[in-house]
Order: structure tokens, then sequence, then C-alpha cells
């Protein structure tokens, strides 16, 4: 029996031609077999969160799509670069939405892992722990190991062999976790 593991992948960037998105569509094409990688588009259609919003009777289309789609997955990996020393508001908001019914999220216990590059020496690295850190408070199990926090300040990280090589490693770090370790 084949078995096969997918990936939800949360993108920092609404800008069309966001580097991050772009890492992702990458990693996603060049998806080793049996990895289903999974880009959740829309993310800037879902609202910030509000639970007033939440606790009505239908949320918003956007947020139950997230929804559905990072539950129906087996891994989530957020791919993003840094505003301001910290996670861009998208990301943050949709794990605010994921991080919700309380203890019953679609990111609870579920392996959690980040990368991203930024045109700086230091690549994204404090949206990379806002967002571990925010991830794990939300339920999820943070894969830490995966965690990539790539300069794009002299290298071009879309063909770069050796950047593709370490993003690509974070993958397969995040797809071999071992849940069930983890969770004992
Ligand atoms: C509002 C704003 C704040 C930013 N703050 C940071 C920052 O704190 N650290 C950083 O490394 N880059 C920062 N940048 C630069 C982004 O990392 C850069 O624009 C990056 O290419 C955006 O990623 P994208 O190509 O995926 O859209 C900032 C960019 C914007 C627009």
């Amino acid at each position: 029996m084949t078995t096969s593991t997918s990936i939800a992948v949360l993108v920092g960037s609404l800008r069309s031609d966001s580097v991050n998105r772009k890492l992702a569509e990458v990693l996603r094409d060049q998806a080793p077999d049996g990895v289903d990688i999974q880009i959740i588009d829309g993310l800037g259609e879902v609202p910030f969160y509000n639970q007033d919003v939440d606790n009505a009777t239908d949320i918003p289309a956007a947020a139950a799509r997230l929804r559905e789609q990072v539950g129906g997955a087996d891994r989530v990996l957020a791919v993003t670069p840094e505003y301001n020393g910290r996670m861009p508001a998208v990301l943050s908001n949709a794990i605010d939405w994921l991080s919700r019914p309380y203890g019953a999220g679609a990111l609870v216990g579920k392996p959690f892992g980040v990368i991203g590059a930024t045109p700086t020496p230091y690549g994204g690295k404090w949206a990379h722990a806002d967002a571990v850190r925010s991830a794990g408070i939300a339920g999820a199990q943070v894969v830490e190991d995966v965690t990539v926090s790539q300069s794009a300040l002299e290298v071009d990280v879309l063909t770069d062999p050796e950047v593709l090589a370490r993003l690509a490693n974070a993958v397969r770090l995040l797809v071999d976790h071992d849940t069930e370790t983890v969770a004992a």
C-alpha cells in the first residue's frame, strides 16, 4: 500500500511577485513521491479574526475553507517573509482562525514547520520564531529542525542549488517527523 503525506502551505505574503510564494511553488512542483504539497489560496480574503464572527452560526466562507483545508492535511508548513520583525499579519490571522475552537482547532497536534527568505542577512528569523511560537500556543507540534531563515541578499533563492536542497530537506524533516514519538 502506498502512503502519502499531505502538507498544507500557508504563505505569509500576498504580493503577486512574492519570492516566498514562488519558493512554495518550487517546493510543491519538486515534491518527492508520496508528498502532496497544497498551497492554501485565499488567505487575503479571510477576515480579521473576531470572536463575534466566529461564534455566529455561519463563519465566513474563506475562514471555513482555511480550517477545512488545514484540518485535512497531515502537516502544515508556513513559508513567509518578515514584516517589522515579526510574521506578516496575514499569516498571524490565519493562525488565529486555526487556533479555534480552543483545544480543537485545525492546528492541534499537527506537525508545523516554517521556512522563508528575506533580503536581509537574517532571512526573517524573527518572523519564523514568531510563527513557531504562535503555532505552538495554538496546539501545533512544532518541528523546530525544519526552520530555514534564508537570506536572499547574495543569492537567487529560487535557483541556487544549495538553497533549494536546504529547503527540500526542511520539507523532508517535516514529513519524517514522528508524531507518535512526540505524542507518547
Ligand atoms: C511592511 C514591510 C516590513 C518589512 N520588514 C522586514 C523585516 O522586519 N525583516 C526583513 O527581513 N524584511 C522585511 N521586509 C522586507 C521583506 O522581507 C521583503 O519585501 C520580502 O521580499 C517580502 O517577501 P515576498 O517577496 O515573499 O513578498 C519588510 C517588507 C515590508 C513590505
